[in-house]
Formats: structure tokens, C-alpha cells, sequence
């Protein structure tokens, strides 16, 4: 359905909303009131198009992974390539669209959180490429766990502030940011990097990541495909699946499926499915209604994911809306799955997703095979697996990793 922003509520069903402290409102209102006339403007799409193109690198291809197919014996699979952006992830699409409204607004500075540190990346690169002042505030969890992320940050010309509140990962980064921008709005504007927050950030977020769903449906038409059958996509906050479901919420027949962080297990905290895992209540966190894995005292719990870019613990508004309406499934992933399906994809396809899009790669691996040839599922990769060799290598690769590591560390002590 087209977007039209002159009826943008902000709610979906009962959730969303814009449940801010008061001293952020002038913020938020000039943000929306500029988000809803530059989505109309005809030389805003026009150079949001033109970087898309020329920097982000887009169109991203759509493959048609042969050789997984065969292998499953099932329907055939495509894989949208959205890894092979600029910055390694769909993360860019929004950074840049958000970024050109911030110029749009007179902002000179940019702030953002960041949980794999991809979106920080994104954001690090579109601030260099633009202009623009940036500091990304990222939990000391992450900051570990994605190091190279934080150099490729501090090499773009960004400042990486660690957060070190709370379990000192994406929802205290969340928090930080917020915080900033409280103190500081004038010159600042707060890039969100899903699909989440108050009012206008799940639009505004989907309407940047829109033109993934959309360039699939031209490229699965180019193949001489009809509509597709079944799409999937990983959903941490939900930004890479709205963006890729966007253009297909209408088209009844196609099965939409999102897929969630499963985890080490299904006991409290051991994973993050808010949906699949049943355990999320409705509550009212960092300026949104939605769902969100919380305890009894409406704080947010303890999550667990291998990959740090899907264990937030809320779920953006419209897809649980969505969720709500079934006109998505949910599904999830466990660890290990996730780790073969890189493995899977890698071997027969060439290509390596990240560890987040391989949660959507895992659930292709449980249901090619239990449908008809002649049926198409596609699967978003939203990002590539690069970022994650500290992780993979480890669990993959076993002792020759760990023995290379080693050698590097005696290597540097020797210099
Ligand atoms: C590659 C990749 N895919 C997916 C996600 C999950 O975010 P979202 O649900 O907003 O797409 C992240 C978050 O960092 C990511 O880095």
C-alpha cells in the first residue's frame, strides 16, 4: 500500500504512539513535520535516490541460489542480497534517508545507537559521506563482541561513546542516545536504526527501507517469476523485514514469515523471541507501545542471541500489530541453526550472510524442503557475515582460530 503521510497516525492497531518527556516534544514534532513533506517531495526522493544509487550501491542483487535449492529439494529459493551494500547491510538505506532530512532540517550533528554496530556504521559512513558531526553510543557488551565495527566507526571520523548502564547493550544504547538528545536538540538530530521508537521513526524507517521489497518484486518479475510465495526475513527491532514486506502486505496469497533470535533455549532469557517465544506482554518503552520481553515490574529482561543485532527485547510497533492481525508469522532460530545456515549458504552459494539474516536463512532450511518445486520463497540478507569472524571462526573453526588469534596477540606483544 502507497505510504500517505498526511494520514500517518503513528499507531498501528493500539501500538505505537509517541510517549516522550515533554522536553523532547519541539524535537519530535519538527521531525515528523519535515519527515511528512520531504516523503512528498519530489527533489528529496529524487537525491535520496540518487545516493541509494551511486553510493549505497543499489539495486543489491537478487540471487537465485541454484545450488541450495538442489541441495533442499524443495521450492526454490532466492536470496536478496542486501549484504552487498555499502557498510555490509540494509542498516544504510535509513541512515541515509535520515540523514538527508536531518541536512533538510539545518542539523549539523548526528547521534545514533548501535547493537551489532551496524547501523552504527551506517550511520558513521553516511555522516562522512554528507558532512556531518557524529557520535554513536554503543553497550561495552557490543563494543567487545563487534570491535571491528568500532574501528571501520572511529575511521569514518565518528565518535563511539560506550554505554556502560544496564546490560550495556542495545536498549541502555537506546537510552544513552535519548538522553543525549534531550540535552542537546538544536543542532542534533537522533537517527533510530529500526523500525521502532515514537511516532514518526516506525514510518519514517520503513519508508527508507521500503525500496528492498520494492526492487524484489521488479527483480522476481525479471526472472519470469509470478508473485512469490513465501518471503523471510531475521526481525530484530524490524527493519529490515518491513522494509522488505512493505510492498507485499497486500498481496494476501504471499506468506510473510519473521524470524527471531531462538537462542540458547526457550527458558526466560536465553533468547529474544517477543512473538515465537511467547513471553512478551504489551508495555510502553522508549517512547512506543509494542510488545516487549519485560518482568513483572515492566523492566525490560535479560535477552540472549549469538548475533548482537537481534537481542532487543521489544519488537517494533507495526510488526506486532502485524503479528496480532496474522498477517505475519513468527518463527525463530536457535544458535546452532543459525550457525549452520551460514555454513549451508557459504558452501553451495558462495555467499556469507551475517548472523543475523542467517536466522531467516535457517527457517528457508526447515520449509524448502516441505514445499513443491514450482513454489518461490525469498529471503532477505540483511547483512553480510564479515562483521561476525570473531563468532563464526570460533565456533567453525575450532582450535586453528583460536591457535591464529594467539599467534596475532604474541605477534603485536613482540612489536
Ligand atoms: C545485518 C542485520 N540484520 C538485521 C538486524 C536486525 O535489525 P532489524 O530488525 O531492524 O532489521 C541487524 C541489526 O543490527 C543487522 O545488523
Amino acid at each position: 500500500m502507497k505510504f500517505d503521510a498526511d494520514k500517518m497516525t503513528g499507531y498501528f492497531g493500539e501500538y505505537g504512539g509517541q510517549y516522550i518527556p515533554e522536553i523532547l516534544r519541539p524535537a519530535i514534532t519538527e521531525l515528523e513535520a519535515e519527515f511528512k513533506k520531504a516523503i512528498n517531495d519530489k527533489s528529496f526522493l529524487e537525491e535520496f535516490n540518487y545516493v541509494l544509487k551511486n553510493f549505497v550501491g543499489r539495486p543489491t542483487p537478487l540471487l537465485f541460489a541454484e545450488n541450495a535449492t538442489k541441495a533442499l529439494g524443495g521450492a526454490q529459493i532466492y536470496i536478496k542480497l542486501e549484504g552487498l551494500a555499502n557498510t555490509g547491510a540494509h542498516k544504510i538505506n535509513n541512515a541515509i534517508g535520515q540523514a538527508l532530512l536531518a541536512k533538510r532540517m539545518g542539523k549539523t550533528r548526528i547521534i545514533a545507537e548501535t547493537g551489532a554496530g551496524q547501523h552504527g556504521l551506517a550511520t558513521a559512513s553516511a555522516c562522512a559521506r554528507l558532512g556531518l558531526d557524529c557520535e554513536i553510543f554503543m553497550g561495552e557488551v557490543d563494543i567487545a563482541r563487534q570491535r571491528p565495527n568500532v574501528y571501520w566507526m572511529e575511521l569514518f571520523g565518528a565518535k563511539v561513546t560506550a554505554v556502560t548502564s544496564g546490560t550495556k547493550t542495545l536498549k541502555d544504547a537506546v537510552n544513552e542516545a535519548f538522553r543525549e538528545w534531550t540535552a542537546r536538540k538544536s543542532d542534533t538530530h537522533y537517527i533510530i536504526g529500526s523500525a521502532l521508537g515514537p511516532c514518526p521513526y516506525p514510518d519514517m524507517v520503513r519508508e527508507f527501507q521500503r525500496v528492498i521489497g520494492r526492487e524484489v518484486k521488479e527483480q522476481i518479475f525479471a526472472y519470469g517469476n509470478k508473485l512469490p510465495d513465501v518471503l523471510v526475513a531475521c526481525v530484530g527491532g524490524g527493519s529490515n523485514s518491513i522494509g522488505f514486506f512493505a510492498d507485499f502486505l497486500e498481496e494476501k496469497e504471499v506468506r510473510l514469515i519473521g524470524v527471531e533470535a531462538g537462542g540458547k533455549g526457550d527458558n526466560p532469557g536465553e533468547h529474544a523471541a517477543r512473538v515465537a517465544g511467547k513471553g512478551a506482554d504489551m508495555g510502553i518503552v522508549q517512547g512506543y507501545k509494542s510488545l516487549f520481553l519485560q518482568d513483572d515490574s515492566g523492566q525490560l529482561t535479560v535477552t540472549h542471541s549469538i548475533s548482537a543485532g537481534l537481542d532487543y527485547a521489544g519488537l517494533g510497533p507495526e510488526l506486532a500489530y502485524l503479528a496480532e492481525e496474522k498477517r505475519i508469522e513468527f518463527a525463530k532460530a536457535y544458535d546452532d541453526e543459525v550457525l549452520n545456515a551460514v555454513k549451508f549458504f557459504a558452501k553451495h552459494e558462495g555467499i556469507i550472510p551475517a548472523l543475523e539474516s542467517s536466522h531467516a536463512l535457517a527457517e528457508v532450511i526447515k520449509i524448502a524442503p516441505k514445499m513443491a518445486k514450482d513454489k518461490v520463497i525469498v529471503a532477505n540478507m540483511s547483512g553480510r557475515g564479515d562483521k561476525d569472524i570473531f563468532i563464526t571462526a570460533h565456533a567453525l573453526g575450532g582450535d586453528t582460530w583460536v591457535q591464529f588469534l594467539k599467534e596475532e596477540v604474541a605477534r603485536y606483544g613482540n612489536e
